[in-house]
């Protein structure tokens, strides 16, 4: 494992270096760390502590996984080739269970490879397709950003939830796609980025790339934000999606929050996600929403914040119905339900 400190996107194929790059996201504000790895169980690590994050890089770390895997077992007996591949995808798709864009990515790839084929040439298919995915998400989150540009008006302020730009995606992003496209378009867009408890993912992620980028950001509290919307100073929610059933949309835990009171103060609320997100053969019944570690809550930055013994309930997500939501923005534009 090598590690630098700059990237021009999240995830990435180094062909020179034959290898797997990503940033080390947990490690954000206060470092860019990209690590370098060829080892699909490093990735699967790296996806369970979250230093790779975000559906759609998410989506495309799947499909690199499985193209990893294929790589290092391409000198396997042809007859082994395909289980130990297989292994190895499970191994992924155990990692995370609510964001449908993993086992996506996943099974894209795995869809490529041919039975048939001999190991070292289906590795060369696997990373051809992991490539092909991360081209097509970067293509997808400009046409999203767009679409959901158009809605905005030339100066407003727009509130979000948890990292829904580039470091969730590989490059632009979602929700802050919408923005950065704005911007591009020469609106004045201001936004309020929720600290997105227990990670952080808002203060230390979306004011990170918003600020880098010279993007106007301010940090809020999760629960500051139902103020903000009664004071009028919030014109749109934007936020993105881990998967998006037939009835609710789940994200962020938090989002629910910001949905019901954008809904009570007539504020426009949109979720921006890719096609990969949408899940419209389950509803919500049928997905396992995550829970994670009690020690998440229990401290941070080494300060204890529990007492010990007192449980916690740690959901990394929540959904929120589709009634709540004013339109879907996709890289087909504006679906308002
Ligand atoms: O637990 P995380 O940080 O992976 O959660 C990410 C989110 O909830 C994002 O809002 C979602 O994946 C959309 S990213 C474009």
């Amino acid at each position: 494992m090598q590690t630098e400190t700059t990237a021009d996107r999240t995830i990435t194929w180094d062909e020179g270096g034959e290898c797997l790059r990503f940033i080390e996201q947990t490690l954000l504000p206060e470092r860019c760390e990209i690590i370098a790895t060829t080892d699909v169980e490093r990735l699967a690590t790296a996806i369970r502590r979250l230093e790779v994050r975000g559906a759609p890089a998410l989506g495309v770390a799947g499909a690199y996984g499985v193209a990893l895997s294929a790589r290092s077992h391409r000198h396997a007996p042809p007859g082994a080739f395909m289980d130990l591949v297989h292994r190895d995808a499970a191994m992924l798709q155990a990692t995370r269970p609510t964001a449908v864009n993993l086992g996506w990515g996943i099974r894209r790839v795995l869809a490529a490879l041919d039975r048939e084929e001999a190991p070292g040439a289906a590795a060369e298919r696997a990373l051809e397709e992991a490539r092909a995915t991360e081209e097509e998400e970067v293509r997808l989150c400009h046409a999203i950003g767009e679409h959901g540009a158009a809605l905005l008006p030339d100066s407003c302020t727009v509130l979000t939830h948890c990292n829904a730009g580039a470091l969730a995606c590989v490059e632009w992003g979602t929700a802050l796609g919408v923005v950065r496209s704005a911007v591009q378009m020469g609106k004045e867009v201001k936004v309020i980025s929720c600290e997105t408890r227990p990670l952080h993912q808002g203060s230390r992620l979306t004011a990170f790339e918003l600020a880098r980028d010279g993007i106007d950001v301010e940090t809020i509290t999760d629960s500051t934000a139902a103020y903000l919307m009664r004071k009028k100073v919030i014109d749109a929610v934007f936020v993105g999606a881990d998967r998006i059933t037939r009835d609710v949309v789940f994200n962020k835990v938090g989002t629910y929050m910001h949905a019901v009171c954008a809904c009570h103060h007539d504020i426009p609320f949109y979720v921006a996600a890719p096609y990969s997100t949408l899940d419209l053969q389950h509803s919500e019944a049928d997905i396992t929403v995550e829970e994670r570690a009690r020690e998440e809550l229990a401290a941070c930055g080494g300060r204890k914040l529990m007492p010990d013994g007192v449980r916690a309930r740690n959901y990394a997500f929540d959904a929120t119905p589709l009634g709540l939501v004013t339109a879907i923005i996709t890289e087909q534009g504006a679906r308002r339900l």
